[in-house]
C-alpha cells in the first residue's frame, strides 16, 4: 500500500523542521524519540550553512547528555571525512531535504577538521560547566577570586564540616558573641550534638535560600514574628485558673476512688508548686490521655455527689491549660527554629569566609539568588538578570521585584519569539497572586 502511514518518515520531516537553521524551535518530546538527534543535526545544518563552530553553544543538563552530543556530533562528521561520494550525497539530503550542491560536499567532507580547528571547539556544556567557564573569564565582573577554582562536593561537604567544628569551638570561648551562645545553648537543651550536626547539614545544603532570604538579624526577627503569627503565639498568653474551685475539687476528689485520689495529688501538688511550669509534665496528665486528649471521665460519680458542678471545674481548667500548653509549645517551636536558623547562618558565613581565602567556589555561587542567573550580563553585555523556573516560579519572582520597587520591565526571551508568547499566555495572567499561592499551586 502505497499511501500507508510511515512513522520514520513522518518522524524525520517533523525533525528536519526543528533542525532548520533559520527557525527557532522548542522540542519537547518523550524519551528515545530523537531529541538527541534532532539536536546534533542542528548543529551539522548550522555547520553546513556556514556557521563557525565556535559559533555555536549546545547547553545540556547532565555530563552524559553532553558526552553524548559530542560523541554523535564527531561520528557523525567523521563518517562524512570519509564516506564516498553517493552515500555522502544521500545522507546530506536526508538532512537538508534537497540533493546538496558540490561545495556543500566539499564543505561536508572538510566539517571533522573544521570542528576539530576551531578555537575551543564547539562549545557542548553542561550549565554549570558554562557557568564556570563564564565566571572564568570575568571574574572581576563577578566579584570572584580570579583564578577561582570550582570545588567538588566532597571538598565543599569537608569544608562546611570545617565551619562547623570551628562554630563550635569558637562559640566556647568567653568572648563568643552573646546571641550565638544563646541560641547554642537553646538548642542544645533539645539535641544531642550528632543530631545537631545531622540537622546543620540539612539545612546547609539550603544555604543559598538562607543567605538570600534572611541575610542576617533583621530577617531572622521577619521570620520570628512571621512563624509566631502562623501558630498563634505572637501576644503573650495569661490565664488565670479558678484556685478557689479547684481546691474543692481535690478536698472532692480526696474523698472518691483510686483514680480520684491520684487525680487529687497531681492538682493539688501543681497548685502549691512554687514554679507551676516547671510541674506542668505531673499536672497534665490529670487531665490529659498520652495522645493529648481530654480524658473521658475526670471525677467518678461517687466524687460527683460531694460536688456537684466538679465535672464543670475540671473541664473548664483542662481547656485552659490545653491553650497554654499549646501556646507554649508554639513559643519553643519558634524559639528552636530561630536559634538554629541563627546558628545556620553563622556556619553558612564561616564558609563563605572559609571559601575565599581559598578562592573558592561551590556549584551554589553561580546562582545569583533562587530562581535569578546573571549570566546573561556576562552574555550580551548590558544588565539583564535571568528569571529561571516554573511559569509559577518566574511568576513570584517578577511579583517579588515589584513589591521591592521595580514598576517597569524590559522583558526578552529566547528563542524571542515562542519565549514572548509564552510569557504572555502563562506567566502574565499569574502576576498578583500571592507568592505562596502560586507556588503552593505548582507543587
Ligand atoms: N528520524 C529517525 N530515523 C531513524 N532513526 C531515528 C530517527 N530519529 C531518532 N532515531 C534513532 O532513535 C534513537 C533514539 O534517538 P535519540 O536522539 O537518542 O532520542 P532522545 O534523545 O529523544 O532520547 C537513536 O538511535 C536515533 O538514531
Ligand atoms: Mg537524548
Amino acid at each position: 500500500m502505497s499511501d500507508a502511514f510511515d512513522p520514520i518518515a513522518f518522524a524525520s520531516g517533523e525533525q528536519r523542521k526543528a533542525t532548520t537553521p533559520g527557525h527557532s524551535a522548542w522540542v519537547e518530546a518523550n524519551a528515545g524519540t530523537g531529541k538527541t538527534k534532532v539536536l546534533t543535526d542542528r548543529v551539522t545544518r548550522l555547520l553546513l550553512a556556514g556557521v563557525r563552530p565556535e559559533r555555536i553553544l549546545c547547553l545540556t543538563f547532565t555530563k552524559a547528555a553532553a558526552a553524548e552530543m559530542r560523541n554523535r556530533l564527531a561520528s557523525q562528521l567523521g563518517r562524512w571525512a570519509m564516506a564516498d561520494d553517493a552515500v555522502l550525497a544521500e545522507q546530506v539530503t536526508r538532512l537538508i531535504n534537497e540533493p546538496p550542491q558540490a561545495e556543500q560536499k566539499v564543505l561536508a567532507r572538510r566539517l571533522f577538521a573544521r570542528v576539530l580547528d576551531a578555537p575551543g571547539g564547539i562549545n557542548i556544556l553542561t550549565i554549570h560547566a558554562f557557568c564556570q567557564a563564564l565566571l572564568k573569564r570575568f571574574p572581576l565582573e563577578a566579584g570572584v577570586a580570579p583564578g577561582f577554582e570550582v570545588m567538588d562536593e566532597a571538598e565543599a561537604t569537608s569544608l562546611l564540616r570545617q565551619a562547623q567544628d570551628d562554630q563550635i569551638e569558637a562559640l566556647a570561648q568567653p568572648d563568643a558573641p552573646e546571641e550565638l551562645s544563646a541560641a547554642l545553648t537553646t538548642v542544645a537543651g533539645r539535641i544531642s550534638i550528632a543530631e545537631y550536626a545531622e540537622l546543620m547539614g540539612k539545612l546547609l545544603t539550603e544555604r543559598a535560600w538562607l543567605l538570600a532570604r534572611l541575610a542576617g538579624n533583621d530577617g531572622l526577627d521577619r521570620l520570628r514574628r512571621r512563624l509566631a503569627k502562623q501558630l498563634g503565639c505572637d501576644q503573650p498568653f495569661e490565664t488565670t485558673p479558678d484556685e478557689g474551685s479547684l481546691r474543692a475539687a481535690v478536698t472532692a476528689l480526696a474523698g472518691g476512688g483510686k483514680q480520684d485520689a491520684e487525680r487529687a495529688r497531681r492538682i493539688a501538688a501543681w497548685l502549691d508548686a512554687p514554679d507551676r511550669n516547671a510541674v506542668l509534665d505531673d499536672y497534665a496528665p490529670a487531665y490529659f490521655t498520652d495522645k493529648g486528649e481530654v480524658r473521658k471521665t475526670l471525677a467518678t460519680k461517687a466524687v460527683v455527689k460531694l460536688m456537684s458542678d466538679i465535672d464543670a471545674v475540671l473541664r473548664d481548667e483542662a481547656e485552659r491549660l490545653g491553650l497554654a500548653m499549646n501556646h507554649a509549645r508554639g513559643s519553643t517551636l519558634v524559639e528552636l527554629t530561630v536559634a538554629l536558623l541563627r546558628l545556620g547562618l553563622d556556619i553558612t558565613q564561616r564558609y563563605g569566609k572559609a571559601k575565599q581565602r581559598r578562592a573558592v567556589l561551590d556549584y551554589d555561587d553561580l546562582i545569583v539568588a533562587p530562581n535569578l542567573w546573571g549570566g546573561f550580563n556576562l552574555l550580551r553585555g548590558g544588565p539583564a538578570l535571568g528569571i529561571v523556573g516554573s511559569y509559577e516560579q518566574c511568576a513570584a519572582k517578577l511579583d517579588e521585584l515589584i513589591a521591592r520597587g521595580t514598576d517597569a520591565f524590559i522583558l526578552a526571551g529566547t528563542p524571542h519569539l515562542e519565549e514572548a508568547y509564552r510569557v504572555g499566555e502563562e506567566v502574565l495572567p499569574l502576576l498578583g497572586r500571592k507568592a505562596e499561592t502560586l507556588l503552593q499551586a505548582a507543587e
